[in-house]
């Protein structure tokens, strides 16, 4: 099939390399020079395991093409809208200037019997809205939900396996024509088994932030739990692994530390308070303030922890942040716990150098003021504490003893809770962990 992918940054480029591995001639529009640029010369323009290696591969079978000119949507009978949805400046919602600027750039290219595939995260409602834009447009054209589920760091494998495919129609009917179309573009993970669910506009679009509100309330209930085993001398890792061996609870998401960030969680159950809100149900989603109160309150425990390790005072204090990506495999920082505890760490008189294997150059653009260090032995020379706060493999694998010859004073804080804090104070390090005694 002939495939359009508007908007190519972290869902899009992945979107456009995988459907084009699923054999589809595919082009990706981007208004954004550089990233065509990158992504024509087979670069990916951000960290993202496996997705270079799928461009180079996909490129070379001359079926994957980028372009920043729109009207090379022309020919494709499928568009997939993949652009960003961030937070509002100053409000929870989310802003869709970009959907909509992309929706309004593709009606001039649209043709009868095409099909628009929304795929950016959008308040509920908005697919409804879109489709009249589309019908004034092509009155036979259709617009399809099709929300996208990837977890960054493993995008690749969840766009072409994913858990389950969800389209969204307007008549929420198994027999909408849109229906068959979408089955032929998905028809490889479709014959492999993935599930797929018809709903209607609504439904589908409340998929993903329902989900992604799950999410965050799960890992936001085990930050809590870590507060209250502060507090009663109990272990929240313990509590986790026993809790999570029950099968209707389940062990994934349950690991306390710094909380969750990232261009998702954090913005998503925010836009979801906003809209409940304007949809007179805000005292349905009270409960999430709570689960992004409980979030936020990690990255000031934290603060407060370290002044405690370093004896009262960060005034001039060395301190080593291991990690800036908001968790490993990624060089996202949007809404990095870690990148926003160094930064107040340093607004409290800290000495901060903060470390990372992908993300300091996307760390250095958001905060500028902050030291970066990329070597991990460089960064932890001389240093009066260390925080672990994004969990790489090269920071879990680090070696208590040989890392005592390099820091003045053995101190260290895990705040992702993955380091054998028996070994590190074996080794005649203070560790304190996030829940932990
Ligand atoms: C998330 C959803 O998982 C994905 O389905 C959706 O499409 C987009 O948002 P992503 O933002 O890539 O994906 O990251 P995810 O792996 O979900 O992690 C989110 C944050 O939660 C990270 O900061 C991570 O460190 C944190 N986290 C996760 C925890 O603090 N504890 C956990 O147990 C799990």
């Amino acid at each position: 099939m002939r495939i359009s992918v508007i908007g190519c940054g972290y869902l899009g480029a992945v979107h456009a390399a995988c459907m084009a591995k699923l054999g589809h001639e595919v082009v990706g529009v981007d208004v954004d020079e550089n990233k065509i640029k990158d992504l024509s010369a087979g670069h990916a323009p951000f960290f993202e395991p496996g997705l270079e290696n799928l461009l180079k591969e996909v490129q070379a079978t001359g079926r994957l093409s980028f372009t920043t000119d729109m009207a090379a949507v022309q020919g494709s009978s499928v568009h997939f809208v993949c652009v960003g949805t961030p937070q509002k400046k100053g409000e929870n919602a989310a802003d869709l200037t970009y959907v909509d600027a992309a929706v309004h750039a593709l009606m001039p290219h649209l043709s009868s019997g095409d099909l628009v595939v929304g795929k950016s995260t959008v308040p509920v409602g908005t697919a409804a809205r879109l489709t009249s834009i589309v019908h004034r447009a092509c009155a036979n054209a259709h617009l399809v939900w099709n929300p996208e589920f990837l977890r960054e760091g493993h995008a690749v494998a969840d766009t072409l396996q994913p858990d389950r495919f969800v389209y969204g129609v307007a008549d929420g009917s198994e027999d909408n024509p849109a229906v068959k179309e979408l089955d032929k573009v998905y028809e490889i993970p479709l014959s492999e088994g993935t599930p797929r669910l018809v709903t209607d506009l609504p439904t589908a679009e409340l998929v993903k932030t329902a989900a992604n509100s799950f999410l965050a309330t799960k890992i936001s209930f085990i930050n809590a739990m870590a507060e209250l085993c502060d507090a009663a001398g109990a272990d929240v890792s313990l509590l986790a692994d026993a809790i999570g061996m029950d099968d209707r609870i389940g062990r994934k998401f349950l690991n306390a530390g710094v909380g969750f960030g990232g261009g998702c969680l954090p913005k998503d159950i925010r836009a979801f308070m906003a809209r409940a809100g304007e949809l007179g149900a805000d005292q349905a989603l009270t409960f999430l303030r709570e689960v992004d109160a409980i979030n936020m309150r990690r990255r000031t425990r934290v603060v407060e922890l370290t002044r405690d390790l370093c004896d009262g005072s960060l005034l001039g204090r060395r301190i080593t942040v291991l990690g800036a990506a908001f968790k490993p495999q990624s060089d996202d920082v949007r809404d990095s716990p870690a990148l926003s505890i160094a930064a107040q760490l340093q607004l409290q008189g800290a000495v901060v150098t903060v470390s990372d294997p992908e993300a300091l150059e996307n760390a250095a653009r958001r905060f500028p003021e902050l030291h970066y260090e990329k070597s991990t032995e460089v960064a932890l020379d001389r240093a009066d504490a260390i925080l672990l706060l994004t969990e790489w493999p090269e920071y879990r694998d680090l070696d208590p003893y040989e890392t005592a010859n390099l820091v003045v004073d053995r101190k260290i804080l895990d705040g992702r809770n993955v380091l054998d804090a028996k070994k590190w104070r074996a080794a005649g390090w203070t560790f304190r962990g996030l829940g932990r005694p």
